[in-house]
């Protein structure tokens, strides 16, 4: 199983560590260092097999290669799994944070990390104990603490440019908006949208979650398996990866999607299949860009929080450009906003071959 998945990848090297002391499989898959040192976040979830760990840590790489050549940063793309049996606390987990920080400072500077699902701020300040490069450390530790409200902020953005695609004008003041998942990011993007006028539908898992949030922003709430129902201007996935397939989209009542999720399309097709559909599609990669922003932008670039936000307001001119690449060639999407990588990629590695 391994050997097949990595012979089918176009990333350049994983590392594959299983940790005995703490039974956890490691992996880092450094897919693209063209742009830069390869970034990505440490997820760390249970899996069925260690390979489904793979096979995650393989395909989130890959488009973090294409969220740092969009948001036009100097990095590439990476991305780290720790495959446990169940999510530690206390101790355990702290032991578990060390070590993984000694694989990545083996790494020598190749791979670069940060939070991402069941990693927080305070998990980076121990990582860091061990490690140099860890970005996402708690403000106290010297960090730029958590991405997430940037990422909604640049969400919001995402939003806004999609609305202005599909409607003719970024007005969101009676644009009804779903929204699958009112967490880190959620929550936030909820709150911008219901004072820029939007009519927000919420979902959660978690359901009490929802109806407090919505109680308190005046909106209705949805169950978790009615989500994709909803008749809707706007959905916003912002809650797992995989919510877009050839099994979902038919049952989609919206007009357009903008959300926060990595991953949003089961396969690279999907993208055809809500074109087919009418169904306006806004990147993943390119909308959900404000986590990086936050975190390149203050601890590499050492930008202000002024140039931060016009950073975040470019989310709606990137997704912009990729609306008009799509139209002009009759192509989905996904495929214009691939294609748009792939040119600043090429440009990157001429750019290396000349230096
Ligand atoms: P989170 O864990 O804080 O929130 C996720 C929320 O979704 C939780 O409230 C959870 O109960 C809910 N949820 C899970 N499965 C669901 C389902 N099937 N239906 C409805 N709700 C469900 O995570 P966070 O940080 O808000 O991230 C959300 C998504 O955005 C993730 O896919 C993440 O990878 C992505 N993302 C997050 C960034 C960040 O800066 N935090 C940056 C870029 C992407
Ligand atoms: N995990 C978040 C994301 O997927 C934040 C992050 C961005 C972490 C870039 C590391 C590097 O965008």
């Amino acid at each position: 199983m391994f050997e097949d998945l990595l012979r089918t990848w176009d990333g350049e090297e994983v590392v594959v560590r299983f940790d005995a002391p703490t039974g956890a499989w490691m992996f880092i898959a450094v897919h693209s260092s063209v742009l830069g040192p390869a970034m990505g976040g440490t997820r760390m979830k249970s899996y069925a097999e260690p390979a489904d760990g793979l096979r995650d840590v393989m395909r989130l790489s890959a488009a973090m290669t294409s969220k740092m050549a969009m948001a036009e940063v100097p990095l590439g793309g990476g991305k780290a799994v720790l495959a446990v049996a169940e999510i530690p606390d206390g101790a355990p987990r702290r032991e578990l944070m060390l070590r993984y920080g000694d694989l990545v400072e083996s790494l020598h500077g190749t791979y670069w990390t940060a939070c991402d699902m069941n990693t927080s701020s305070a998990d980076m300040d121990v990582i860091a104990e061990r490690a140099s490069t860890v970005f996402g450390r708690t403000e106290a530790a010297g960090g730029s603490g958590t991405s997430a409200p940037d990422t909604a902020i640049g969400v919001f953005h995402g939003v806004r440019a999609t609305v202005a695609h599909a409607f003719g004008s970024d007005a969101l003041t009676g644009r009804r908006v779903t929204i699958q998942g009112v967490g880190a990011v959620g929550e936030p993007l909820a709150r911008r949208l219901a004072q820029a006028g939007a009519r927000l539908t919420l979902s959660d898992v978690d359901e009490p979650r929802a109806k407090e949030l919505a109680h308190e922003l005046d909106c209705e709430t949805v169950s978790a398996e009615d989500v994709l129902e909803v008749e809707c201007d706007v959905f916003a996935p912002c809650a797992t990866g995989g919510v877009l397939s050839g099994e979902t989209i038919p049952r989609l009542r919206c007009r357009a999607i903008a959300g926060a999720a990595n991953n949003q399309l089961g396969e690279p097709e999907d993208a055809d299949r809500l074109s087919d559909r009418g169904i306006l599609y806004a990147p993943d990669y390119i909308v959900n860009a404000g986590g990086v922003i936050h975190l390149a932008g203050f601890e590499l670039l050492h930008e202000d929080r002024a140039r931060v936000d016009q950073r975040l307001r470019r989310v709606a001119d990137t997704l912009g450009e990729v609306f008009r690449v799509a139209d002009e060639r009759g192509i989905s999407t996904g495929a214009a906003a691939d294609a748009i990588v792939q040119d600043r990629l090429a440009a990157g590695r001429k750019e290396r071959h000349d230096a």
